[in-house]
């Protein structure tokens, strides 16, 4: 193997208990978590939410007010940043400009005095595939170029973590995916582990085994990508992560396997199995793609939830779909995603339509539609003291996003 350089393996993470507080604010709240070794762990979530933080507390560039810090199981917490097997690529890579890309690379080795520095920086070079531009100065390359070096120069250290924080970030949308494979393939190879910043969820979905979705302070749910997105337990998680339709009503009955919500006149019914809550007044979601739309009033079938009838509002082509906005009287507008099969729009603006979908593609949530602050601007909406307090701001719509 070309890579045998770097076949050795990566650490657990254990994060136990940790909060941290900063003068007048609580940026992390008892947060627990275990990164097995060899992973790629994503933490998702909106700005402001405490990512950095979580980050620098593992590097160990902040303290934390309550907790332990456990690394391959060795508790670090008390040990200062570059004694820690931990390496980061910050957003803003910083390569030393006077530098060429080997000498960058090979820097930190040759300051610990390990033996082969550059042999190894090679080595890491052409893993970002950029060994043909070792002579250059980081002037003189592209700006994804600088960021694999960067990567190349954390990664040459071997260290048992590798955090990223937000490391595509200055990169279009292109170079973004081609680095999104590229880093996953890397980590694949290396067998490092990965701990992945981002506010991206398409980001972390795509690359990550496991994403955390994390929301003031405190993380809402963890779990693998499609299991996040087919069954999410809470508002805030089902609107980050993609967009979902949300429906808010009093439980009316339920058997065995199914519960039934009244929302707007209209009945909807979703599996126990996949609802959080069975009674009471729930709050059923359902994923866009999943919703069908229909010209005449579809049969009733077991199973299957009718929407309708409603008018098409708007009709929005994005290329490999389009989105129609419909509205049903008494609920908030639904969201219809479409592949585009045919050329141009199913129905048109205007059109009389009834929406429907089988029941297994529908969850109930554990909290309310309230409860959602739909991701962005989430630094505008948290407390000022403390974290979690669910005050939502006003006039939030479900559904529609
Ligand atoms: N030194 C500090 N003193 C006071 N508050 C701080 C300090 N550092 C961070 N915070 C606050 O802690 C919260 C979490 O910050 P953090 O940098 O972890 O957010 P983030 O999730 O990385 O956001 P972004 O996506 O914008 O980078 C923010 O509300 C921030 O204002
Ligand atoms: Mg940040």
């Amino acid at each position: 193997m070309a890579h045998a350089e770097f076949a050795d393996s990566g650490a657990d993470l254990e994060l136990r208990g940790i909060t941290k507080r900063f003068p007048g604010f609580t940026a992390i709240e008892n947060l627990n978590l275990t990164i097995p070794a060899g992973s790629f762990f994503a933490l998702l979530g909106p700005s402001g939410c405490g990512k950095t933080t979580t980050l620098r507390l593992v590097a160990g560039l902040e303290n934390p007010t309550e907790g332990r810090i456990l690394l391959g199981g060795d508790d670090v917490t008390d040990t200062k940043p570059h004694q820690r097997p931990v390496n980061t690529v910050f957003q803003s890579y910083a390569l030393f400009p006077h530098m060429t890309v080997l000498e960058n690379v090979a820097f930190g080795l040759k300051r610990r005095g390990i033996g082969d520095a550059e042999a190894k920086a090679h080595e890491a070079l052409r893993l970002v595939e950029l060994d043909h531009l070792a002579a250059r100065k980081p002037a003189q390359l592209s700006g994804g170029q600088q960021q694999r070096v960067a990567l190349a120069r954390a990664v040459v250290n071997r260290p048992a973590l590798l955090l990223l924080d937000e490391p595509l970030g200055a990169l279009d949308l292109k170079l973004r995916r081609s680095m999104q494979l590229e880093l996953k393939h890397i980590q694949g190879e290396v067998g490092l582990t990965f701990l992945h910043v981002t506010h991206d969820q398409e980001e972390a979905m795509t690359m990550a085994d496991t994403v955390a979705v994390m929301h003031r302070g405190r993380i809402e749910q963890m779990g693998a990508p499609e299991e996040l997105y087919e069954l999410p337990r809470t508002s805030f998680v089902a609107s980050f992560l993609g967009q979902s339709n949300l429906l808010t009503g009093p439980v009316v009955s339920s058997t065995a396997t199914t519960v039934m919500v009244e929302a707007g006149g209209q009945r909807i019914e979703v599996l126990r199995s996949r609802a959080q809550r069975h009674s009471g007044t729930v709050t059923i979601g359902v994923r866009p793609e999943k919703l069908l739309l229909h010209t005449a009033e579809p049969a009733r079938t077991a199973g299957a939830n009718i929407l309708g009838p409603g008018r098409v509002t708007d009709v929005s082509f994005s290329g490999v779909s389009t989105s129609y906005t419909v509205t049903v009287p008494g609920i908030d507008p639904l969201v219809v995603f479409a592949q585009n099969m045919v050329s141009g729009p199913v129905v048109h603006e205007g059109a009389r339509v009834w929406v429907s979908w089988a029941m297994e593609h529908g969850f109930g949530l554990a909290d309310g539609p309230d409860g959602a602050d739909k991701g962005a601007g989430a630094d505008t909406v948290a407390p000022a003291e403390g974290v979690g307090a669910d005050t939502a701001p006003a006039g939030q719509q479900s559904g529609a996003a």
